[in-house]
């Protein structure tokens, strides 16, 4: 399956810039002993990473505008499109030696995501999507899980660290749900855990407090995997309230009565 120009130059962004990541990622094992240089290292390899994509895309496309976790937004020429990047998702994954960590690129026009790359590039799988076109990891199509019984399903989500004030808020969301599925899991990249329910490799994932740049590929490659994605906050704008809750249809209902019961 091959997309269309615009997918092809995400793609290839994101290509160049995982193998930097990856070598870096390697080269981090080896910081470990000092805290500090690690962190600070890992910083320039996220502020690196970036730049390699956005010069890949800003050069492919000038028009378009820009948002992105490590650099200023930038209003584009042509005001209907612009991407929406992470650079690295995952970032404290990658500061420990988990390989579990992705670049996220997203294509919205008009408001609307219309395609996703993210690309886990330690194990070199790669997910995309493209408006109307289907989702697909690698060559492979991707489809959302069939399960439709809630206490067969494994959910995602992230937990809130460092003193972050809606704890409560999740430790609610937590106590309705675990008893009721087969297990929650917190993998620690959202964009991630948005490409694993695409894959069927967990029926649903909800989080709060994110940015656009965590969730906006997600949501397309959700979406085209046959997943339904919605606000958490029902009429809300998934990447300006910055939550979001998505699952595959047969258990999409039950599993959000119990997160939205307040
Ligand atoms: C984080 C990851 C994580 C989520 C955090 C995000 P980062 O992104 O997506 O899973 O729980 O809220 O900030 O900081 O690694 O790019
Ligand atoms: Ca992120
Ligand atoms: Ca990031």
């Amino acid at each position: 399956m091959h997309g269309s120009a615009n997918v092809n130059i995400m793609i290839k962004a994101a290509r160049k810039a995982g193998r930097l990541l990856v070598k870096d990622f390697r080269e981090v094992e080896n910081l470990q002993a000092s805290m500090k240089s690690a962190g600070d290292f890992v910083s320039r390899a996220d502020i690196a990473a970036e730049k390699i994509i956005r010069d890949e895309l800003r050069n492919a496309r000038p028009t378009y505008g820009w948002c992105a976790e490590e650099s200023a937004e930038e209003h584009g020429k042509d005001p209907t499109r612009r991407w929406i990047v992470d650079p690295l998702d995952g970032t404290t994954n990658f500061l420990h030696g988990l390989p579990h960590w992705a670049i996220s690129i997203a294509l919205e026009h008009k408001g609307q995501v219309v395609a996703g790359v993210i690309f886990d590039a330690a194990k070199d799988e790669l997910f995309w999507a493209e408006k109307g076109e289907g989702a697909w990891l690698n060559e492979s199509r991707l489809r959302v899980s069939n399960r439709s019984r809630l206490i067969e399903s494994i959910f995602a989500t992230g937990v809130p660290f460092g003193g972050r004030s809606d704890l409560p808020q999740t430790l609610q969301d937590l106590a309705r749900l675990m008893p009721a599925c087969a297990g929650v899991r917190r993998w620690g990249s959202a964009a991630l855990d948005m490409a694993y329910v695409a894959a069927g490799r967990y029926e649903g994932f909800w989080e709060r407090r994110l940015n656009a740049w965590d969730m906006a590929a997600g949501v397309v490659i959700v979406r085209e995997a046959g997943g339904l994605v919605q606000p958490l906050r029902e009429g809300g704008d998934i990447l300006s309230d910055g939550e979001v809750i998505c699952a595959n249809e047969p258990v999409f209902e039950k599993f959000a009565g119990l997160i939205r019961e307040r």
